[in-house]
């Protein structure tokens, strides 16, 4: 035991998912109902103390060498910047700094984007579902959409490279805009992924038959533009498959798809979660959590924090399980686990 967070198939979790609070500054109806959610109380969230704490002992001794942060809205995190510099100042145990990203709904991130870069932001990761600002508000419920592309561009102009752009489409909402975003992303010059909908929502209403699929995405995509698979070895265990894409007219750049529903990749998985309640997750899927916060303000050591966050990941289960008639859908949403 080199303690590396390992588990019983073999899988090394090397990337820290952090969610810094379950709050939101949208409502998009895959996720929540336009109400938003019982928010956890402010004393079950972990302060920037205790997560700097966390992260600093999965950095020094657990093996993670890239550490994420989510939400639900990441932004809404006053010490973002804070928790980001820590980060950067540590050492991974491979003697390098450990890369942050960010993964954000971009409300906001126009007036942060500079100040996320000068704490050491790495690379960040944008959610745009639509180009068409009415529907945009239709799916967020927000009117929004401005500010979304404005912080896209203030992270480009920060520096932030390469500046990717999540997009789940919806069944009669926004199902035929995978082509025309696919433009406007390699015209900008963002990375576009396209999320298959998951069975994540907070009301329980995903429904396997209710889905644009990869396969429809691709049948969509190839339609306009030539698609070659990029080097499979790139990919990592990043949940991306990617291709490089060629209009006619000259368009170039990377196009992907994450395809969590059709084309599992949990066989790859290096994910370790942390909650913004201070839960181990080691699935976004798995029945269970592990209370760190609990043994933290009890005043337990890094020993015994990383004997705990080690013996939760050894029980990661194979795969998701959503395509099992036995699967059952995880008693927190994505939003309150981390995207
Ligand atoms: P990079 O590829 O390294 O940029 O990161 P990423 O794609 O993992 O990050 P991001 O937060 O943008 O995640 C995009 C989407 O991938 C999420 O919204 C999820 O839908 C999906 N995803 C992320 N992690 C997992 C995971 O552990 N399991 C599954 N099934 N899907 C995941
Ligand atoms: N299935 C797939 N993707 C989802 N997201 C939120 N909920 C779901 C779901 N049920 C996406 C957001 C964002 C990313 C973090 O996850 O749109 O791009
Ligand atoms: Fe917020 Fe993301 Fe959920 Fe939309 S999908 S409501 S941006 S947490």
């Amino acid at each position: 035991d080199d303690g590396r967070l390992i588990d019983t198939y073999g899988r090394v979790a090397t990337d820290l998912r952090v969610s810094l609070t379950d709050r939101c500054s949208l409502r998009c109806g895959y996720c929540m109902p336009p109400e938003g959610l019982d928010w956890l109380p402010h004393e079950q969230v972990l302060s920037d103390e205790e997560l700097i704490r966390l992260i600093s002992l999965a950095v020094n001794e657990l093996g993670v060498e890239e550490v994420r942060f989510t939400g639900g809205e990441p932004l809404l995190r006053k010490g973002l910047e804070r928790i980001i510099e820590a980060t950067t100042q540590l050492t991974t145990q491979t003697g390098r700094t450990p890369v942050t990203a960010l993964t954000t709904n971009g409300v906001g991130l126009d007036k942060r984007a500079r100040g996320l870069a000068r704490a050491g932001l790495a690379r960040i990761n944008v959610s745009l579902d639509t180009l068409d600002p009415e529907r945009f508000h239709q799916i967020t419920r927000r009117d929004r959409h401005r500010d979304v592309l404005a912080g896209l561009e203030a992270a480009v102009a920060a520096g932030m490279q390469p500046v990717k752009v999540n997009a789940v489409l919806l069944p009669g909402m926004n199902e035929d805009e995978a082509v025309p975003l696919v433009r406007w992303a390699l015209g900008q010059g963002y990375q576009l992924r396209f999320i298959e909908q998951m069975p994540l929502d907070a009301q329980g209403a995903w429904q396997r038959g209710q889905m644009v699929t990869a396969e429809d995405i691709q049948r969509a995509l190839a339609e306009e533009f030539e698609l070659v698979p990029t080097d499979p070895r790139a990919r990592g265990a990043s949940p991306a498959q990617t291709w490089t894409a060629r209009s006619k007219d000259g368009l170039e750049g990377t196009v992907g798809i994450i395809a969590s529903v059709t084309r599992p990749f949990c066989g790859d998985c290096d994910r370790t979660r942390l909650t913004a309640d201070g839960q181990i997750r080691n699935c976004l899927f798995a029945r269970g959590e592990t209370d760190l916060r609990a043994v933290l303000r009890e005043g337990g050591d890094d020993a015994e924090l990383a004997r705990i966050w080690r013996a939760a990941m050894w029980g990661k289960a194979a795969g998701h399980g959503i395509n099992d008639t036995s699967f059952i859908q995880p008693d927190r949403p994505m939003s309150a686990i981390g995207g």
